[in-house]
């Protein structure tokens, strides 16, 4: 993981390159650094934890005349999250540094190598091996272009990296494999970043970087090149729509708040041109091209899994298409059956995750199409689909995913819908009822939730002592309830569990007492009455109960959660944001750092 930025033209650079570091740290928060050169001496500072610690370093610095800069924020692979192992790395000569992403597998091999020509190391980090395999690549060639081809032409792993040398600052390098990079092209000015919000505030032109691809930016131009070649590569410059506004906070406490009172917006965009009201049809033109999958096989990670999981009861039910569902770090070390007619539904909010992008290369080594559904524009998963549909969810800073998965559930929810069409299955009853729901969901999504979310606080508030949960559904609650117990555990640190709700009695069940309570779905569908009896089973051992349910629901538990009845599975677009809330209004009454919840980050670039 981690986020890094380097910019070189006529401002100051360091206050440029923290504030870009700002917008990175969603990747990883465990110490941030920055490199430039003032009085021709190569100079890092660097902080163990979060940007502030090292912006008050900065404060008592003179660092108004570097025009050039790197800077990094870390989430720790090799080594502690100390200030020792924190970027950049200096080389042991001091004569360049560097800023990483990624891991350096064979980095023993090259740390010997390098020893044995008489480098010596002061981290206990993968990257610093890399600096070094640099510095000896200048060496070898002469200069610091040949230099990093040659380093990169010798290790392995996934990186995406800037280097700077002492005496020519002004010209910053890069070279990306299997980690995201992207250069924001401005005017008399140039930026390398892992993500477009380092630079956003400064330009909308970018272009997007490949594997194997090696960047020079100074002040006033650009080259890409194969890094390991040399060849030039002739890019494209992208024109970014999304301005500084869609990833800033808006008023809100915290970017999760934001983001989940988007959802009602994020619907209306996600539907925008995709469905065609009159006659009631979903229109996906990315997909027309592609048959109606035989056979669909749905792979991503965490939240977006969950969100395929949910998708995959609309599908079979709606469609007829036999779907598995698979954790992307699972299917691709499985000797995965992928017949003629499949497809590899792939899900990724960030378009980055590594194990999800590692299952797509699977499908296609394997001549499987694949679909990508993803929310980040030239993201590595959008840019090597076969198809890619994108969510339109906008910029997700908050480390939990929130509208990521509204937005991933309303394009599988016209998914379904178009291919249940192209198979004519789709019944008028149905259609009727999707349709005239999906046109009103946006307006009954805004005028419910400053409602769900004061239930929520109440709530929250009540059980943040709890030291466990069980969140409990059926048909699409099961992933919903998966995705509460998610959302609790990785921003509250109360220990969840989410379950489907007639397995409880296999074994967990075991775990019930009146300290550990149960949440659960619970709404007027054709599991309620199911629902019902696994509640009573709760209540039974002493065990307390909160359902997510329907107004007049024939329902006796502890507190009845009423959210207002909608079609199935619409009504799953009002339950996400009750479950996210919860987990918001425990996490922020219990003091976490809700936006940046401890030891993850945004987009998980590593295995
Ligand atoms: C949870 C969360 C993660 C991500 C997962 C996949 O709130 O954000 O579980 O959903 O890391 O990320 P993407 O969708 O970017 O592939």
């Amino acid at each position: 993981m981690c986020g890094i930025v380097g910019y070189t033209g006529h401002r100051p650079a360091v206050p440029i390159a923290v504030k870009g570091l700002k917008s990175l740290e969603y990747r990883g928060y465990d110490s941030a650094g920055v490199a430039f050169v003032q009085n021709k001496q190569l100079t890092t500072v660097r902080a163990e934890g979060k940007l502030v610690n090292l912006e008050s370093k900065l404060e008592a610095m003179n660092i108004s005349l570097a025009t050039s800069c790197m800077g990094h924020t870390r989430w720790a692979t090799h080594g502690a999250p100390t200030e020792r192992n924190a970027h950049p790395h200096k080389s042991w000569d001091e004569s360049l540094a560097i800023v990483h992403n990624g891991i350096i597998e064979n980095y023993q091999e090259l740390k010997d190598l390098l020893t044995s020509k008489g480098y010596g190391f002061r981290s206990d980090t993968d990257s610093e091996v890399f600096c070094n395999l640099i510095a000896e690549g200048v060496k070898e060639t002469g200069s610091l272009e040949k230099g990093l081809s040659w380093a990169v032409n010798k290790a392995d792993g996934a990186y995406s990296v800037l280097v700077m040398e002492e005496s020519n600052p002004c010209v910053i390098y890069g070279a990306r494999c299997a980690c995201p990079f992207v250069l924001g092209v401005g005017q008399g000015e140039n930026f390398v970043a892992s993500d477009i919000p380092a630079f956003l505030a400064y330009t909308r032109d970018v272009v997007f970087l490949e594997d194997g691809e090696m960047v020079r930016i100074d002040a006033n131009s650009w080259t890409v090149k194969d890094a390991h070649t040399l060849t030039p590569i002739e890019k494209e410059v992208h024109h970014i729509e999304w301005d500084v506004q869609a990833a800033q906070k808006d008023g809100y406490k915290h970017f999760m708040l934001k983001e989940i009172f988007e959802q009602p917006r994020v619907v209306k965009d996600c539907l925008a041109g995709r469905v065609d009201w009159q006659k009631q049809i979903a229109v996906l033109p990315e997909l027309s091209t592609m048959p109606v999958p035989k056979r669909l096989h749905i792979v991503a990670c965490g939240t977006s899994f969950n969100a395929g999981q949910w998708a995959q009861h609309l599908f079979e039910s709606w469609a007829r298409i036999p779907v598995t569902v698979e954790i992307a770090s699972e299917f691709r070390y499985r000797d995965v059956i992928l017949d003629e007619g499949d497809v590899v539904l792939v899900i990724s909010q960030s378009g980055e995750t590594a194990d999800t992008l590692a299952a797509l290369r699977i499908a296609k080594e394997r001549g499987i199409p694949v679909v990508g559904l993803c929310n980040v524009v030239g993201s590595s998963i959008a840019r090597e689909s076969d198809i890619t549909v994108y969510t339109q969810a906008g910029p997700e800073i908050s480390v939990a995913s929130t509208k990521a998965m509204c937005s991933q559930m309303a394009v599988l929810l016209l998914m379904g819908l178009s291919w249940a069409d192209r198979k004519d299955m789709l019944d008028d009853k149905l259609r009727r009822e999707m349709f005239d729901g999906l046109r009103k969901l946006p307006e009954i999504l805004e005028a419910e939730l400053p409602r769900i979310r004061e239930d929520a606080k109440r709530l929250a508030r009540e059980y943040s002592t709890a030291r466990s949960f069980f969140f409990l559904g059926r048909g699409v609650g099961y992933p919903l309830a998966m995705e509460g117990a998610l959302k609790l555990k990785e921003i509250s640190y109360i220990h969840a569990e989410g379950y489907a709700a007639g397995e409880m009695k296999h074994g967990p069940i075991a775990l019930i007492d009146p300290e550990f309570p149960t949440f659960a779905i619970a709404l007027n569908d054709q599991f309620f009455a199911k629902v019902k009896s696994n509640l009573e089973e709760v209540q039974a051992r002493a065990g307390d109960v909160i359902a997510l349910t329907n107004p007049n629901s024939d329902l006796s538990v502890k507190h009845k959660w009423v959210l207002p009845e909608f079609a199935y599975p619409l009504s799953s677009f009002l339950v996400l944001p009750a479950l996210q809330l919860f987990s918001y209004e425990a996490a922020d009454y219990l003091g976490k750092d809700v936006d940046q919840p401890r030891n993850l980050a945004k987009s998980v670039t590593v295995e």
